[in-house]
């Protein structure tokens, strides 16, 4: 449907929805004006009118993840809303430690990790708290539909704002290089992390091996992007991928879309979910 401004956001907000499943609600379609306008610029378009011409003409699935991407949000910070990542040190990382001595291992993963910090903080967490773990396997994997803050994780470099926000001084001191204004993680906790591309609505969905299932999953801040539909499906494979014993953190405002599945518990000023077991 074409908008008084001449442009169809609706034509744009599908495509956003058929490659990251992001609903966009339309009194926001003026987000699109200012994230586009740089993918604009490398087309060599005036406006996005002549994109979607464009596109009505020809279709270019890589011109359509690039809109898709440029249209999600990455807002993101090192130990954001801290209460996890005390959560875990105090209580429940020791009590899976114990169960974990016999394989010597941990995997978490961070899905939707946007430019890396949550990834990066469960790294920090690990060689602060555990140092004793230093001969185990210890793997995170973070995932992001955005090629952009992917590539930006891989890096591990932020800039002085962003490490200002909830980094404890001492992690700064003790886990990062700096030059100038840009802070970049040591090797030593780079290496604990792995980074890729992935669609956690893709079908099969970024990991499918239930035989190295997750202990910890971050699934923060992204489903509220998605329909009751997708949650419901995405929270089906996660369940799938996490250990029996294993820990599901949402975000603050987050709930499970199928709570049938899941148990919850609140404690350290955070809820966390865990997959119920067969009666
Ligand atoms: C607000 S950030 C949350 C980052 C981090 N989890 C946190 O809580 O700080 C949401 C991230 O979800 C990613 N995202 C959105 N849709 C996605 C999808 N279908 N698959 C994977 N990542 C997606 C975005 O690219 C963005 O980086």
């Amino acid at each position: 449907m074409q908008t008084l401004a001449g442009v169809d956001y609706g034509y744009l907000r599908k495509i956003v929805f058929r490659f990251s499943q992001n609903v966009l609600d339309p009194s926001r379609d003026y987000l699109f004006d200012a994230r586009l306008s740089r993918l604009l610029r490398d087309q060599g378009m005036t406006d996005l009118d002549e994109l979607v011409e464009s596109l009505r003409r020809k279709k270019s699935p890589a011109l359509e993840r690039s809109i898709a991407e440029a249209m999600t949000i990455n807002e993101t910070s090192f130990f954001r809303d801290s209460h996890p990542f005390e959560l875990l040190r105090l209580e429940l990382l020791p009590k899976l430690i114990e169960s974990r001595r016999p394989a010597r291992s941990l995997r978490f993963w961070s899905a939707a990790c946007s430019s890396g910090q949550e990834a990066y903080s469960l790294a920090m967490l690990m060689r602060e708290s555990f140092p004793s773990l230093a001969g185990w396997n210890i793997r995170i994997e973070g995932t992001d539909i955005c090629s952009e803050v992917v590539e930006r994780a891989l890096a591990g470099c932020y800039h002085r704002v962003e490490i200002n926000r909830g980094l404890p001084a001492r992690f700064v001191v003790r886990y990062f290089d700096h030059e100038g204004e840009n802070w970049t993680v040591k090797p030593e906790i780079r290496g604990m992390c792995n980074f890729r591309q992935a669609n956690l609505c893709s079908s099969p969905p970024p990991f499918n091996r239930i035989d190295d299932r997750f202990d910890v999953i971050f699934l923060r801040n992204v489903m509220l992007y998605f329909s009751q539909e997708t949650r419901r499906t995405l929270l089906e494979g996660i369940h799938r991928l996490l250990a029996p014993d294993g820990i599901l953190f949402l975000g603050a405002s987050e709930q499970p879309a199928d709570p049938s599945i899941w148990t919850s518990e609140l404690a350290g000023g955070t809820c966390h979910f865990r997959p119920r077991q067969p009666e």
